[in-house]
C-alpha cells in the first residue's frame, strides 16, 4: 500500500456484548452519581410512573455508543417510545424483525432512584430476527455486571451463574411486582400476591423487573413473576435466566418470545406450581 493511500478507518473488535457491557457501565457510572440528585421530575402514564432527565440522558449516552459501533442497528428504547401499553405493543411489532434490534431500559427501577433506594440496574439486550442473542443487565449499586449470550451461559463477575435448588414453592423466594397503572395492572398483581404469600417461603419486590431476572438467574432468588411489564423490562434477564439453567414463560406457560408482558422465571423446579397458583388466583394478565 502507498504510504500517502487513505487508510479507510475500521472499528476492530465487534463484539456485540464487548459494547453492550460499556454501554451498561458508562451509563451506570453517570446514574450513580445522579443518585437521588435528579432535577426533573415527571409522571407518565399515572402519578406512580416516573421519569427524569437522567433516565432520558442515559438513555441517549447509550443510544450513542451503540450506534458508534453499530450504525445499522435499530434500537427500541423505553424513553423514545411514547407513554402507555397500545404505544410500547406498536413500537415493538414495528422493530422487532429487524435484523438487528437492540433494547434498551436505561433505568429500571426509576422510583427507587428518585428516592436514593440503591436498588435499580441498566439493561441491554440485543435480538437478532426476533430472538435475544444477548443481555447485560447492570447493577451500579453493587458494581454487578450481568452478562449472557445464547448458547454460551450467562456470568456474573467472570462467574459462571446458575439457578437456585429449591423444588417446591414453599421453599422459594419469589420477586414481585407492584407495577405503576393502579387501575388495571396492580390489581391483577395484588391477587398473586395475595395468593403466592401464603404458599412460598417469601415475596419481595425490589422495584426493578431486570434486576430480579438477574438474582434468578444468580440463584438468589428462587422465582420472580410480574404482569404487565414490556419488552425493555424483560429481554436481557429472561436470557440472563435462560443461559443460567432456569425457565422463562408467560403466565400461560407459553416459551419467551420479545412480546411477552406477564412473566414467570424461575429455577424450573417450581415454574409448574407458580403457574397453577396465579392461574388460580386469576392472576396471569389475560
Ligand atoms: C418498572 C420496574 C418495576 C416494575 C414496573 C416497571 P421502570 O420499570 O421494573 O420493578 O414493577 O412494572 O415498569 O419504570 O422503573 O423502568
Ligand atoms: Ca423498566
Ligand atoms: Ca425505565
Amino acid at each position: 500500500m502507498e504510504s500517502n493511500e487513505k487508510v479507510p478507518y475500521v472499528l476492530t473488535g465487534k463484539s456485540y456484548t464487548a459494547v453492550a457491557i460499556n454501554a451498561a457501565a458508562k451509563a451506570g457510572e453517570w446514574i450513580k452519581s445522579k443518585l437521588g440528585m435528579h432535577e426533573q421530575l415527571s409522571t407518565k402514564t399515572s402519578a406512580q410512573d416516573l421519569v427524569t432527565e437522567v433516565d432520558k440522558g442515559a438513555e441517549q449516552m447509550i443510544r450513542r455508543l451503540i450506534l458508534t459501533h453499530f450504525p445499522d442497528h435499530a434500537i427500541l428504547g423505553e424513553e423514545s417510545v411514547e407513554p402507555g401499553e397500545a404505544a410500547a405493543i406498536s413500537a415493538l411489532a414495528e422493530a422487532q424483525d429487524e435484523e438487528y434490534l437492540w433494547i434498551i431500559d436505561p433505568i429500571d427501577g426509576t422510583t427507587n432512584f428518585v428516592h436514593g433506594f440503591p436498588f435499580y440496574s441498566i439493561s441491554i439486550a440485543l435480538a437478532h430476527h426476533g430472538e435475544v442473542i444477548i443481555g447485560v443487565i447492570y447493577d451500579p449499586s453493587r458494581d454487578e455486571m450481568f452478562v449472557a449470550e445464547k448458547g454460551k451461559g450467562a456470568y456474573v463477575h467472570g462467574a459462571r451463574m446458575a439457578v437456585s435448588g429449591e423444588e417446591r414453592l414453599a421453599e422459594g423466594l419469589i420477586a414481585v411486582g407492584f407495577p405503576a397503572d393502579p387501575v388495571v395492572k396492580l390489581p391483577i398483581n395484588l391477587r398473586g400476591i395475595a395468593a403466592l404469600a401464603p404458599r412460598a417461603r417469601s415475596l419481595r419486590a425490589g422495584g426493578s423487573a431486570a434486576l430480579h431476572l438477574a438474582h434468578v438467574a444468580a440463584g438468589r432468588l428462587s422465582g420472580y413473576w410480574e404482569s404487565g411489564l414490556n419488552a425493555w423490562d424483560i429481554a436481557a434477564g429472561a436470557l440472563l435466566v435462560a443461559e443460567s439453567g432456569g425457565k422463562v414463560t408467560d403466565t400461560l406457560g407459553e416459551s419467551y418470545h420479545l412480546g411477552v408482558r406477564n412473566i414467570v422465571a424461575t429455577n424450573g423446579a417450581l415454574h409448574a406450581e407458580m403457574l397453577t397458583v396465579l392461574k388460580e388466583s386469576d392472576a396471569t394478565g389475560f
